[in-house]
């Protein structure tokens, strides 16, 4: 079968990523490399990324990091038919650095590029570890994003709810943040959540009325941060890590039972596939409560492997790949989008 070889860049938040992806016309797709250089310590002093740190950092990273990708692949530039970069949405300093890179390798090497989305790489990103074919639902849960999609292909993704405020990630990190744990806080707030009892403390639902898939953490966000001010011990800090975490898994739960529901009235006698992505998909308590919703709505579950959920080139270049086998292309004159709603 004939293949398609692409360069992926990734530089829109704070990880310098680039991956060699190889998908053959028959849809087997291989990871030849990738690489991700996170700039995670030159941020952590700060409690947050700072867009201006992360796009020198970009600046200096980009170059070393796609020549190891390349190495790694053990491919030359001469065997790359595409170069594929996230063009946004995203810090736009950090994003011009990947697309300006991407232009000059398709400009040098004389090969196309794709201008890529960045929530379409991680939509695509659970067929970098299985074989699943389109359609499927997919929830996008990270630092930067939470939305339900149907995602019907390359092109052809269709939200179903977004967040009103923060995203998933954001409001762990946050509320970790006012529970004094170290950035990023998502993974920190879990640790300490295991051995808390969510019971103790009541917190609040958002958009209980709303009949749509939307997601509003905020109130969440400020009702935890005035209960962590009160908190004076470890089995109360815990209790409430455990109680927001609670409270997250819950919220992503019923709007992804009513998107469910949704999904299966639009597709008759079809197969139902669920996938979960992004970085809070490494959660267990959610990944728990989104399985439930599986069981319950007879949706088969996926999740990219955690190399692939958090943010990498390799979902860039496959996204890339499957655009070019479709044709869609994009000029030298592709522009850096810091917002780009699917
Ligand atoms: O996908 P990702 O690496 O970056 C973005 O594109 O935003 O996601 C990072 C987010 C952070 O907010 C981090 O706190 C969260 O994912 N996260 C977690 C866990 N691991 C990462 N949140 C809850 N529990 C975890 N175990
Ligand atoms: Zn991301």
């Amino acid at each position: 079968p004939k293949s398609l070889t692409l360069l992926g860049l990734e530089t829109s938040c704070d990880e310098t990523a680039a991956a060699v992806v190889r998908r053959t016309d028959d849809g087997q797709i291989t990871v030849l490399s990738s690489i991700i250089g996170t700039q995670f310590e030159q941020h952590a002093p700060f409690g947050g990324v700072v867009p201006e740190i992360a796009a020198r950092a970009h600046v200096e990273a980009i170059d070393a990091i796609a020549a190891e990708a390349m190495r790694a692949a053990g491919i030359g530039f001469d065997a790359l038919d595409g170069v594929a970069a996230t063009a946004g949405p995203g810090l736009v300093g950090g994003v011009m650095v990947g697309l300006a890179f991407g232009k000059a390798v398709a400009l040098a090497r004389n090969v196309p590029l794709v201008a890529v989305n960045h929530l379409e790489g991680h939509a695509v990103s659970a067929r970098l570890g299985a074989d699943i074919p389109y359609p499927f639902l997919l929830l996008l849960v990270s630092g930067g994003h939470c939305q339900l999609l149907e995602v019907a292909g390359v092109g052809a993704c269709t939200r179903l709810g977004t967040t009103i405020d923060d995203a998933a990630g954001e409001a762990f990190d946050k509320i970790a943040k006012s529970l004094g744990l170290p950035y990023p806080g998502g993974p920190a707030l879990e640790k300490l959540a295991a051995t808390g009892d969510p019971s103790k403390f009541e917190l609040p639902r958002a958009l209980l009325g709303r009949k749509d898939c939307d997601f509003s953490f905020s109130g969440l966000k400020t009702a935890a941060a005035r209960q962590a001010e009160k908190i004076t011990d470890e089995t109360s800090r815990a209790d409430l890590a455990a109680a927001v975490q609670a409270a997250i898994a819950r919220q992503l739960s019923e709007r992804t039972d009513r998107a469910m529901k949704l999904y299966r009235d639009s597709h008759p006698g079809q197969a139902l596939r669920f996938v979960v992505a992004g970085g809070v998909a490494a959660n267990g308590a959610v990944k728990a409560a989104l399985r439930k919703n599986c069981d319950d709505n007879g949706f088969s579950f996926d999740a990219p492997p955690l190399a692939y959920c958090t943010d990498n080139a390799a979902m860039i270049a496959l996204a890339g790949a499957e655009r070019l086998a479709l044709g869609l292309v994009d000029d030298l004159d592709a522009v850096a989008r810091p917002r780009w709603p699917l």
